[in-house]
């Protein structure tokens, strides 16, 4: 399973997940603190991340991303984001 190394709050967490998932979801479920204010429907932005590696594993960029100017690496909309293979996510912090 691809692995997600998860950069938050001065630690790492590195977690296995299904390929396919959001990176919002895979953030919850590890007990990782993720802002989703629009409950991860892509209206917000808060849960917008920064992709230190492998943007090349994950989906293309959507519609939602470009609707609310998320259009430059390294940034991604979490909740609009699956992986479909190793990445490394730089939480923002608010
Ligand atoms: S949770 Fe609102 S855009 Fe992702």
């Amino acid at each position: 399973m691809p692995k997600v190394n998860f950069h938050y709050n001065g630690q790492v967490k590195t977690v296995e997940a299904e390929s396919g998932k959001t990176i919002l979801q895979i953030a919850l479920d590890s007990g990782i603190p993720m802002e989703h204010a629009c409950g991860g429907n892509g209206f917000c932005t808060t849960c917008m991340c920064k992709v230190k590696e492998g943007m090349e594993n994950l989906s293309p960029r959507n519609d939602r991303e470009e609707n609310m100017g998320v259009t430059d690496d390294p940034d991604r909309l979490s909740c609009q984001t699956e992986i479909r293979g190793d990445v490394t996510i730089e939480v923002i912090e608010y």
